[in-house]
């Protein structure tokens, strides 16, 4: 069924959880130097005169400066997501975020809510304040994608892209156009309002920990520890020792290259692994991943996390910890 608009008909909720989108400088010049996190979703929305007629609810679930986002907020943000795409009446859900932890947050509701309608995040790279700022237009863009009929999956639209959520990555500090999709290209594109599929929606297969239990990420309290380590000229394995002398109980490596990993470091994951706790190796290069296999393994090569990048290996290796019980 559409709307009278050829739309998806339906309410679409927007969840704010802070950013630069909602951020708010003390002058309009103001790009780098602000505060995020200070406007609610409700504010969010007022600010955009197109969404006034369109049908909208608004829900601040936090403020967060993204580079503070946490698991607890991960689990409410999951689970009020989750609880929306499940009322009959609601088309899909917008998360408005920084863009600091964007992707990592896109990948975990990737990998952790069942999206058979669109969960589209969005963010900004300048505050509400600033003279032209994106903001709205990433919200305006969100909202249509959420009431586009045959979408579905976690998404992330920003500057007229959108990404799948498994995909998406911060390449650039500051500027406008700060994201890419990795070697896998963006999904669509938002174009005066239209979108433009440029690939097939993806996929969401979920991780066995949130299929195999209801309670599997109700509570965030007690998640084990997973700690990235960058492999770098003169690493030390003191710092792998010292990870897991302090709990952790597992390890991604951004590698260097094709995951390629300091003897050092090398040794010391030896040590972690011998101790029970995993190391992965990912590749801290933007693009590629790491090629299972391109380095010929060796008896000493640690599990490779593939084509994820460290903080997506991160989020996959906690998620198994959590499966493993
Ligand atoms: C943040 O990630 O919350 C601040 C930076 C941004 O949104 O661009």
């Amino acid at each position: 069924m559409q709307s009278t608009d050829g739309r998806r008909p339906g309410v679409v909720v927007v969840l704010g959880t802070g950013g630069t989108i909602a951020g708010s400088a003390d002058s309009a010049a103001r790009h780098v130097a602000y505060q995020a996190g200070v406007l609610g979703a409700d504010d969010l929305v007022a600010a955009v005169p197109a969404l006034q007629r369109r049908p909208l609810e608004a829900e601040t679930l936090a403020r967060l400066d993204s580079c503070d986002m946490d698991h607890a907020t991960w689990v409410a943000l999951a689970a009020r997501a989750a609880h929306h795409l499940a009322r009959p009446e609601v088309a899909g859900v917008v998360v408005t975020h920084g863009t600091d932890t964007l992707e990592e947050t896109a990948y975990f509701l990737h990998r952790t809510v069942a999206a058979a309608r669109p969960l589209v995040l969005t963010a900004a790279m300048r505050p509400a304040t600033a003279l032209s700022p994106d903001g709205p237009q990433n919200l305006f863009d969100a909202v249509t994608l959420a009431r586009e009929p045959g979408v579905h999956g976690v998404l992330a639209v920003l500057g007229g892209v959108v990404h799948a959520g498994c995909s998406l990555r911060k390449l650039h500090g500051y500027r406008v156009d700060a994201f890419g999709s990795g070697d896998a290209g963006p999904v669509a594109l938002l174009e005066d309002g239209r979108v433009r599929l440029l690939r097939a929606w993806p996929d969401a297969p979920l991780h066995p920990v949130v299929t195999a239990s209801a309670d599997g990420l109700r509570d965030a309290t007690g998640w084990p520890v997973v700690d990235i380590v960058t492999s770098h000229a003169g690493a030390r394995g003191a710092v792998i020792d010292a990870l897991v002398a302090a709990g952790a109980r597992g390890i991604v490596i951004a590698g260097t290259g094709n995951g390629s990993v300091h003897a050092e470091l090398r040794a010391a994951a030896a040590r972690a692994v011998a101790a029970g706790v995993p190391v992965w190796r990912a590749s801290r290069c933007p693009l590629g991943g790491v090629i299972v296999g391109a380095d010929g393994g060796g008896p000493d090569a640690l599990p490779s996390a593939g084509e994820l990048t460290p903080v997506q290996a991160r989020i996959e290796l906690l998620l198994d910890l959590l499966a493993a019980g």
